[in-house]
């Protein structure tokens, strides 16, 4: 094996505001090493559940609708999601899936029972969107799908079923039977299980003790205890700083029994004060970045606890729901949790995308919460209208990342100041992909500075860079029906190249992506 190379890269941050110019330096040293991880391309997953307007009008409008749809799923939206290359999304929820028993959504629609959403508005739920819509919408959107499974009001027999049902050779047994009567022969060989959700909650208010029991008896029986079907069983993980429920999942779950362990983490202000989503004073956006940013040390500490007790990492995190969560936009029902989306909403996305980015030796999948018209969309839909927010364009612009190997990085940023608090200004991360292109992304979370870098390239073969970057006036700036393309990416040549040294200008509130080529 060739040894590790390492790249040593000076940075000198000029930090200019207001005409002053203040000189800081700042050693950042890009290690480009041979067993340095590949970053899944699971890190840029989404979520879908019956809530609100995210399945029904978000996703579907049924076949008879004059939105234009294939098999009743809107084509716009198809289209947009393939643009951005979704690599996974997960369903039906959420606290919705230990609700959800989904024999009540398969066969004729007309003979489906209805059920009461009782998390979301207490909405009638006629399951007209049931597995084969949602499995058929994947196939359609190119990604793989990954089922939530009820675990608080479901059976071990009903999840066995239904991986048979999705998963099993057609006539190999009565559920593959079931699946070819409704229509589909071929089974649609769903990789991604969850285990319940948010089973400290939502998912039966269940002790680590009692669920990491539940867990090991639902996942004696995902086909069978030596999981011959070699499916991705994801146990229903902590919330936020909740290290013990790690520690005790880690500990009580053989690890021959899970493949994956989720964790939750939502920036929130505060739950009983969430404040506006679009409307929001500098006080707002500096307490949302600093929740987003306790990502970063989320990740260190639950990935501390799993390598105590998995030194070889075969058991993943996937942080499974992630975003920024408001008050629901004026006039909308409290239950569906509407919000708009703006700048504030882009750096939460990339300053998270970087973190998973960097630890992609154990970050395997990461879901935004939700992927259309549900908290921190990359969608917003109005009836045949749709939009697409700062959050898709980051999104979008990050997916150079998928799949590629990581070069790992440590900047020490110089701060973001507000009332007497500070945070790190800059994140970054950086990747190499199978053709050799490297792309840096940069986020300057910083409210009012622009952030001067200057990056040392002489260990890496770069002669061409180009960019692209996402900024906008206001922090409050966003995307409407009325305005559609206020937010989105312009080429960025805010930078100079000259004899392997990079001189970058990071505007305030700002995404930069920069790709290098030979
Ligand atoms: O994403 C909205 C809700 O947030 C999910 O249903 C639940 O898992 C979490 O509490």
């Amino acid at each position: 094996m060739k040894k590790p190379l390492f790249f040593l890269i000076l940075l000198t941050m000029t930090l200019s505001f207001q005409g002053l110019i203040a000189q800081e330096k700042t050693t950042v040293v890009v290690k480009q090493a041979e067993n340095a991880p590949v970053i899944s391309k699971h890190i840029y997953g989404h979520f879908a559940e019956h809530l609100g307007r995210c399945i029904y009008g978000g996703f579907y409008v049924g076949e008879d609708s004059a939105i234009p749809n294939t098999a009743g799923v809107r084509n716009d939206v198809v289209e947009a999601l393939r643009d951005l290359k979704i690599p996974n999304l997960r369903w039906p929820g959420g606290c919705f899936a230990d609700t959800y028993h989904w024999k009540d959504g398969i066969g004729p629609r007309e003979e489906r029972p209805s059920i009461l959403n009782i998390w979301w508005g207490n909405v009638r739920e006629d399951n007209s969107f049931g597995t084969h819509e949602f499995l058929n919408m994947c196939e359609l959107l190119e990604t793989e799908p990954y089922l939530s499974a009820n675990v608080g009001s479901g059976t071990p027999q009903e999840f066995a079923d239904w991986i048979k049902y999705t998963n099993h050779p057609a006539g190999s047994s009565p559920m593959p039977e079931l699946r070819e009567e409704n229509g589909r022969k071929d089974p649609w060989k769903v990789k991604f299980w969850g285990v319940g959700n948010e089973a400290w909650g939502c998912g039966g208010n269940m002790t680590p003790q009692y669920y990491s029991d539940v867990y090991r008896r639902f996942a004696t029986f995902s086909t069978d205890w030596r999981n011959s079907d070699g499916l991705v069983r994801i146990a229903s993980g902590a919330s936020s700083h909740d290290y013990n429920w790690t520690e005790v999942l880690m500990k009580n779950i053989p690890k021959n029994l899970i493949e994956a362990i989720a964790l939750h983490h939502y920036s929130v202000i505060d739950w009983g004060a969430k404040g506006p989503a679009k409307d929001f004073t500098e006080e707002h956006y500096f307490t949302t970045m600093k929740r987003a940013l306790e990502m970063e040390e989320l990740v260190r500490k639950h990935v501390a606890i799993m390598d105590k007790y998995d030194k070889d990492k075969k058991v993943a995190l996937f942080v499974d729901e992630w975003g920024g969560w408001y008050d629901v936009e004026p006039g909308t029902n409290p239950g569906f949790l509407y919000q708009q989306n703006t700048m504030r909403d882009a750096m939460i996305a990339g300053t998270t995308l970087n973190t998973f980015n960097n630890h992609a030796d154990r970050v395997k999948m990461a879901n935004l919460a939700q992927a259309v018209n549900v908290l921190q969309a990359v969608i917003l839909t109005e009836e045949e209208k749709m939009i697409l927010t700062p959050t898709y364009h980051v999104m979008k612009m990050y997916n150079v990342h998928q799949e590629a190997k990581l070069i790992p990085t440590k900047l020490e940023s110089p701060k973001y100041s507000y009332e007497g608090e500070s945070l790190p200004a800059l994140s970054l991360s950086a990747s190499q992909d199978k053709q050799g292109k490297v792309h840096f992304s940069f986020v300057n979370i910083d409210a009012h500075k622009t952030h001067t870098i200057e990056l040392d390239l002489s260990g890496l073969d770069i002669k061409k860079v180009t960019g692209k970057i996402l900024r906008s006036d206001k922090l409050q700036d966003h995307n409407s029906f009325d305005n559609p393309d206020k937010v989105k990416p312009s080429a960025f040549k805010d930078f100079g190249l000259k004899s392997g040294r990079l001189l970058i200008s990071v505007p305030p509130f700002s995404v930069v992506v920069l790709e290098g080529t030979k």
